[in-house]
Formats: structure tokens, C-alpha cells, sequence
């Protein structure tokens, strides 16, 4: 069995990394988010019961198991604080399952603010989820954010508080002609949500290596996607993180050399929340179809999603900047009804055909896909649950995609629930 493995998006977030994180929390014994922030809705659901996760890692859904919000996370603990709650609420032993880092950046109402605004007045809009994200890293960057364990210095944080706040409320009352913010009530507000998550607060880098050193197994949860990771993905519609395996060892605090495998979660299809580039977008028709067949609606800001087919090209890259050693292929039910499935294998731009995806400005947004097309199964799939009782089409549309993108396929997922996932081949 592997003793740490890192799980990423593969595409661009919502591949069903949740319900995955869910499935094979079973046999590990620390599951740990390492990137982004209350951005990511990860959805589990549990007979009856659907949770959406955003900055509680997915295995908490797991009693025993110990989940940690590791240093590369930034956390708004007045959202963190409302999960505590309602997940207590429904009888999960938080107390005992959650550890947050003292290092972990804090969002503040300026930076939702900012964020806010800059969609507002911007250009080219991201189609951020507003949550403060990318004001949060940048203040990380820029040497001026404030962190978990700075909350339990009154004086310090009344010192870094006062300091951002004034820069922050100029440019909201220069530029963008918005009300600032009080010290005091922020002062105020964050020392009672400090109170509150102490218990919850340790060094979780140690936690994690000391855990590593005893021989536990550990997960690391990724939240967005590849084609979303900062530096990787479509920029700048892309979030804040490195949301590629790296991250991992960046937000978590271990050592690559301790990392053994790297998982990707898949779609069978593309989607997209936000702006941004997508050379597979269906024409309208089918990406309403495909929309309501797999429930493609935003889990954190309920946005409709983009739908699209399966994008060889982007996979394959996801394979070799995350060295992912095998997928999980998720939602190949939503895939039941169409007579036709298309798969993109390559991009034709300005009469060459390209296998890779060139940082050419305007390149994703120009490039024709290529195409082949691969008869559907017309049959109902999500109560199969062996690989060898899928249709004979599916499992040729598998054994496609694992071709194509150079990876083994470990899991195919038919459906929301833990039941519905098979080991594949
Ligand atoms: P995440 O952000 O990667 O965790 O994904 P989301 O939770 O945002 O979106 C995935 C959605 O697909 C959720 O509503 C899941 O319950 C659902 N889902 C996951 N796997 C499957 C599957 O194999 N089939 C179907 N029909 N739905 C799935
Ligand atoms: P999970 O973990 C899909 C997208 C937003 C926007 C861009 C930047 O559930 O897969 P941000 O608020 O992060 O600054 O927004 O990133 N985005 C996601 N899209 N799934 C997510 O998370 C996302 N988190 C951010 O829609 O396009
Ligand atoms: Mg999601």
C-alpha cells in the first residue's frame, strides 16, 4: 500500500475530486489540504446525505481519520467556523479529526472586497468566486498577509491589521470609490474566530512528518485543477494556487522524496466554472444536455458550468506536469445517452497541428480541436459495478483515453455515491 499520495484535478476543478478523496480515505489515516481556500466545493455524498466540503479536507466525512489544513491554504475562518458548525451539527467528531496550521494565510473582508471589485471593474474578468482568494495570496507574496497563528498576538495583529487596512482602504476610496473598513470591528470580529479555532491550531508540518516517520499513510487533497494551477494553467483565468502535485510538498511541508504516487481525478468529459479559454466548449444543445445530466452547476457559487468532450491533449499535459501515475475517470454515466463521443487529440493553429499546448498568446482560444469520434454505449451505467460489465463501447472509450494520455486508469466512477466506483481493469 502507498504511504503518501497526492490526488489532483486533472482539468479544470469539479473532476469529482470529493467524492473520490471520500472513496479512498478508507485505507489511509491522515487526509490534508494544501491549497486554495473556500474556492474548492468538493461535494461527498453518503446514502441520503450531500456535503459539500470547501475548506474541511473530505475525508473528515471518515470517523478517526485526521484531516489538517496545511499552510498553503488560506483560510477565511469565519467560512471555516460555519463548516465546523454545520458538519457538527450532523454528528462528525470535528473535535477530534481537525488540525489547522498556525502558518496559514487569513482572508479579511478587504480582501473579498477587493476581489469584488476588481470583477467589477475590471476589463477581462476572471469569474473569481468573490471569496477573496487572489487578494489573500498576493498579500502572501507581498510579505504584508497576516497568518493563523498571528491572530494570537493582539498586539502584533493590531500593528499588521492597521498597516493593511489603511493601504486597503485608500485604494478602495481612490480607486474605487467604495466605503473602507474599521480596524477595531476587524480586530474585533477575527480575535473571537481565533478563540474559537485555537484548539484546532499546531504546527502541521511537524504533525504531518512526524506521522510520515510512524508509518501512517497520508492523502493530500488537491482543490481546483491543473489547467487553474497559477503558474500551469490558462492565465490569467487561472486561481491563485499551485494547484499541481507540487503544491503539495509547497503547502504541506513535505519533501517530494517522500512522496510515492500521484493520482489525477478525471472527468469523462471537460466542464469550466469562470472565464477563459475551453477549445472543446459543446455548441449550445448538448452542453445544455450534458449540463443537466450531470448536474453542472457550481458547488460553491452555483454557477452553471461549462460542458465540453474529453480533451486528450490537456489530460496528457496534466499527466506529465503532475507525473501522475494513474487517473480516476469520473461522471462516465453522464455519457450514457449520446450516440456520438468525440475525443480531442490534437490542435490545429495556423496550418500546424500541435500535440502540446505552447504558452502562444491566444493560443487555446484560436486553435481548432481534432477530433475522433467513438460510437456511444446507449445504456445505462450506473449500476454496474464491475469494469468487465460496462458496455463494450466504454470500455473501448477507457482503454482510449488511458492510450491517449499515457497513464494507467485505476477507478471508473458511475455515480455520486461510494458504491458506484470500480476498479478499472
Ligand atoms: P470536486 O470539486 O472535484 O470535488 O467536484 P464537485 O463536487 O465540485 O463536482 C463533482 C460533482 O459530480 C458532484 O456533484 C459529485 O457528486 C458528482 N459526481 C462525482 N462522481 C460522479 C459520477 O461518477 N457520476 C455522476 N453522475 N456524478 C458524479
Ligand atoms: P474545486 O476544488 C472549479 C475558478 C473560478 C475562476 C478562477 C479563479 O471545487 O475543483 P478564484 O476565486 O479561485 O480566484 O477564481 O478559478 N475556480 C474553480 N473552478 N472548481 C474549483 O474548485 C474552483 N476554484 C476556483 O471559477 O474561474
Ligand atoms: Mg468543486
Amino acid at each position: 500500500m502507498h504511504k503518501t499520495t497526492i490526488l489532483v484535478g486533472a482539468q479544470w476543478g469539479d473532476e469529482g475530486k470529493g467524492k473520490v478523496i471520500d472513496f479512498l480515505t478508507e485505507d489511509v489515516e491522515y487526509v490534508v489540504r494544501y491549497q486554495g481556500g473556500n474556492n474548492a466545493g468538493h461535494t461527498v455524498v453518503i446514502g441520503d446525505d450531500k456535503y459539500v466540503l470547501h475548506l474541511i479536507p473530505s475525508g473528515i466525512l471518515h470517523p478517526g481519520k485526521i484531516c489538517v489544513i496545511g499552510h498553503g491554504v488560506v483560510i477565511d475562518p469565519k467560512a471555516l467556523i460555519d463548516e465546523i458548525e454545520l458538519l457538527k451539527s450532523k454528528g462528525m467528531q470535528v473535535e477530534e479529526q481537525l488540525k489547522i496550521s498556525d502558518r496559514a494565510h487569513v482572508i479579511f473582508p478587504y480582501h473579498r472586497k477587493l476581489d469584488e471589485l476588481r470583477e467589477l471593474k475590471a476589463k477581462g474578468i476572471i469569474g473569481t468566486t468573490k471569496k477573496g482568494i487572489g487578494p489573500c495570496y498576493a498579500d502572501k507574496v507581498s510579505r504584508v498577509g497576516i497568518r493563523i497563528g498571528d491572530l494570537f498576538d493582539g498586539k502584533y495583529l493590531r500593528g499588521r491589521l492597521s498597516a493593511n487596512v489603511e493601504e486597503k482602504n485608500a485604494i478602495l476610496r481612490d480607486f474605487h470609490d467604495a466605503a473602507g473598513f474599521s480596524v477595531e470591528e476587524i480586530f474585533n470580529d477575527y480575535a473571537g474566530y481565533a478563540e474559537y479555532l485555537k484548539k484546532y491550531v499546531c504546527d502541521s508540518t511537524y504533525l504531518l512528518n512526524e506521522a510520515y516517520r510512524a508509518g501512517k499513510s497520508i492523502l493530500f487533497e488537491g482543490a481546483q485543477g491543473t489547467f487553474l494551477d497559477v503558474d500551469y494553467g490558462t492565465y490569467p483565468f487561472v486561481t491563485s494556487s499551485n494547484a499541481t502535485a507540487g503544491g503539495a510538498c509547497i503547502g504541506a511541508g513535505i519533501g517530494p522524496s517522500r512522496i510515492e504516487r500521484v493520482l489525477g481525478v478525471v472527468k469523462a468529459y471537460t466542464t469550466r466554472v469562470g472565464e477563459g479559454p475551453f477549445p472543446t466548449e459543446f455548441e449550445s444543445g448538448l452542453k445544455e444536455k450534458i449540463r443537466e445530466k450531470g448536474g453542472e452547476f457550481g458547488a460553491t457559487t452555483g454557477r452553471a458550468r461549462r460542458c465540453g468532450w474529453f480533451d486528450a491533449v490537456l489530460v496528457k499535459c496534466s499527466v506529465d506536469i503532475n507525473g501522475i501515475d494513474s487517473v480516476i475517470i469520473t461522471k462516465l454515466d453522464v455519457l450514457d445517452d449520446l450516440k456520438t463521443i468525440k475525443i480531442c487529440t490534437a490542435y490545429n493553429y495556423k496550418g500546424e497541428t500541435y500535440s502540446n499546448i505552447p504558452g502562444i498568446p491566444g493560443f487555446l482560444e484560436e486553435c481548432e480541436p481534432v477530433y475522433e469520434e467513438h460510437p456511444g454505449w446507449g445504456q445505462k451505467t450506473s449500476d454496474i459495478t464491475e469494469y468487465e460489465n460496462l458496455p463494450e463501447n466504454a470500455r473501448k472509450y477507457v482503454a482510449r483515453i488511458k492510450e491517449l494520455i499515457g497513464a494507467d486508469i485505476m477507478l471508473v466512477s458511475v455515480g455520486k455515491s461510494r458504491k458506484q466506483t470500480m476498479p478499472c481493469g
